[in-house]
């Protein structure tokens, strides 16, 4: 077996960016043998990101288990003032048309088959981590409540974890608030948990400042229509719906660019030098507050606090586009 093969447990709130973080894992065989794919609260209600969850895993005709994980955050949402000023998923255009990051069905057929019955991701991950004979790695990228939960339920799964890498935060840039990114404002106290995690392991942070170079453009659009097949067709569709948002909700430093975040954990996996400039510092997450959500990192050389991950904060944007080409035209 290829010594790169890595088992693997993605956490994901699909989500058009999960779905295709998802596609990437599922078609790179050679790198990942993909245990289980846990589903959260986050982008859309849990029910819609575990049945879009499903319906990626059927397109591409995969029988890797999904399991149903958490679909509330840990403590955040008891205090109602802490979801102020976030930003929104949708906005109306005209009266008519809408533009959303993330639809709330993915446009596939829907599942044929249910999530993993009886479990629910916590235990799940508790059992799968306990018993497995390689250490796994973890790439969550979206909100942490499942993971933050199960290690505080049994702290000793983390013997079993190689690494843990997750899509969240920003240094310099925030888009859920202005001090904070999406999949860490959703649950604070579980992101802080998983920080926690990475005096442990190794744990990699992939913010904002990377994923916003972590982008498809209309040419990218463009081949994965001009494919004709229906994952061509399905990777066209959430690009033109990210660009549609991102241009019209979220525009970043270029027009036209549509960030494809989650994706970028998994290339990181496969090819590190796609991510150009990361640091060993100490991170921490701002619970509550008008901060509520922020991530800190320290990027003092001078400063003694423990280092607890290696955040991303520059990204190779063609490196990044060729690779996702490449592996997605393998269902082309
Ligand atoms: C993150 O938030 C979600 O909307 C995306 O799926 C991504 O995981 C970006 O802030
Ligand atoms: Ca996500």
């Amino acid at each position: 077996m290829n010594p790169q093969r890595r088992p693997l447990i993605l956490d994901v709130d699909t989500g058009s960016d999960d779905a295709l973080a998802i596609l990437t894992a599922l078609l790179s065989p050679e790198y990942f043998e993909v245990l289980g794919i846990c589903t959260v609260h986050g982008n859309r209600p849990l029910p819609n990101t575990t049945e879009n969850t499903l319906r990626v895993v059927q397109l591409l005709g995969s029988d890797v288990p999904v399991i149903q994980g958490c679909a509330k955050p840990i403590v955040a949402g008891i205090d109602k003032l802490r979801g102020m000023r976030a930003r929104a998923n949708e906005k109306q255009l005209n009266g008519q048309e809408k533009v959303a990051y993330h639809a709330e069905y993915l446009d596939l057929p829907p599942a044929l088959r249910g999530p993993l019955p009886g479990t629910r991701a916590p235990l799940w991950y508790i059992d799968t981590l306990m018993k497995a004979d390689r250490k796994v790695t973890l790439v969550m990228v979206g909100p942490l409540t499942n993971f933050a939960l199960a290690y505080r339920i049994e702290p000793r799964i983390l013997e079993h974890v190689e690494e843990i890498v997750i899509m969240g935060g920003g240094h310099d840039q925030h888009n859920a608030t202005g001090a904070s990114e999406f999949n860490i404002f959703m649950d604070p106290e579980a992101a802080a948990v998983v920080f926690e995690c990475g005096e442990h392991v190794p744990l990699t942070v992939m913010p904002l400042d990377a994923t916003h170079h972590a982008n498809m453009r209309p040419r990218h659009e463009a081949i994965f229509r001009s494919w004709g097949s229906a994952v061509g067709d399905f990777v066209a569709e959430m690009i033109r719906d990210r660009l549609d948002a991102y241009n019209v909700m979220q525009p970043l430093h270029e027009p036209d660019i549509a960030p494809i975040h989650d994706a970028l954990c998994l290339i990181y996996l496969i090819d590190q030098s796609v991510i150009t400039l990361k640091k060993r510092v100490r991170g921490d997450v701002v619970c509550g507050g008008i901060a509520d959500g922020a991530t800190l990192f320290d990027t003092r050389y001078f400063t003694d606090a423990p280092k607890n991950c290696t955040v991303c904060l520059a990204t190779d944007e063609d490196k990044f586009a060729s690779l996702l080409i490449e592996i997605f035209s393998r269902a082309k």
